[in-house]
């Protein structure tokens, strides 16, 4: 099928690119698996994780890590299932085996790799507190968290492998004013959020995490409008916001889906509420990392 992009050529590289991509990881689909239908107990799930020894080795590093500011070591799987609990292990795993896909030698990449993750984990945060805030059930929240840490796997995607590319539609937007998918549509004939669909499917991510990707730039029927895309929806306007805060046209880049504001029913003290949580949450991050 002939996808209408300005840049024929990119499109293709991108395509090939996708498809390049390694799969991700047996040990990941399995604990993913095992803990989405529920009936796996924690000891299967830690048997699953230490029969790969480079996968334990990088669960228990990014537990470690300031993000989730643990008081002491954790030094074994069934110490990070007992703090964390199954559903963020799950989440913990994923976003291992996204970043073994999409890995890069280069420090230039891998610094801006590492800002990407910390507005996603920004965002889980942020997606989590709407979620709470709209007292949605513990699963919603859940769903939603792994939502915010995930949802942007498609723009890291674009990042890594393609950023010189890249960086001019961010610049392009920038320019213009106008809505960073819109700019990716002419450009690419796709946007990050498609992308980061299809890359979530082709590693077997669950329907309800692909669906959060897929829409979480709004613009989308009542059909499609579930409590845990609006979470994303919001939790990703309002991280953009707080990371560029000297940014004169924010509003016209990141517009807001006034449908998914309506459902939310904050009011703009909420928001705004939410929005200091959520920088009080990345300067926690940011205090512990100093101190480390
Ligand atoms: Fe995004």
């Amino acid at each position: 099928m002939a996808i209408r992009s300005e840049n024929f050529l990119l499109r293709r590289y991108i395509e090939k690119a996708m498809v390049d991509l390694p799969a991700m990881p047996t040990t990941v689909l399995r604990v993913v698996k095992s803990i989405e239908e529920g009936d796996a107990s924690a000891s299967q799930i830690e048997r699953i994780i230490t029969g790969d020894a480079a996968i334990t080795s990088k669960v228990l590093k990014t537990v470690n890590s300031p993000y989730f500011g643990m008081a002491r070591q954790v030094t074994s799987i069934t110490q990070a299932i007992t703090i964390l609990g199954m559903n963020q292990l799950r989440n913990v795993t994923l976003s291992i085996g996204v970043l073994n896909a999409l890995s890069s030698t280069s420090p230039r990449i891998q610094a801006i790799q590492k800002s990407a993750w910390e507005s996603s984990f920004a965002s889980a945060s942020c997606a989590t507190r709407i979620a709470k805030a709209k007292g949605l059930s513990n699963t919603v929240v859940e769903t939603a968290l792994v939502g915010g840490l995930l949802h942007d796997i498609g723009q890291l995607f674009l990042l890594t492998l393609f950023n010189i590319p890249y960086t001019e539609v961010i610049t392009r937007s920038r320019r213009l004013a106008l809505p960073l998918h819109h700019v990716e549509r002419q450009v690419l004939g796709t946007t990050h959020a498609e992308l980061g669909a299809s890359l979530g499917e082709r590693w077997s991510f669950p329907a309800d995490l692909v669906s959060m990707i897929r829409l979480h730039d709004g613009e989308i029927g009542a059909e499609d409008l579930t409590p845990s895309v609006a979470c994303v929806h919001l939790a990703d306007r309002i991280v953009n916001r707080i990371v560029n805060p000297d940014e004169p046209d924010i509003d016209a880049r990141y517009p807001f889906d006034p449908n998914i504001v309506g459902w939310s029913g904050l009011t703009e003290e909420q928001f705004n509420e939410i929005t200091e949580e959520v920088k009080g949450d990345i300067e926690k991050a940011k205090a512990v990392n100093v101190a480390d």
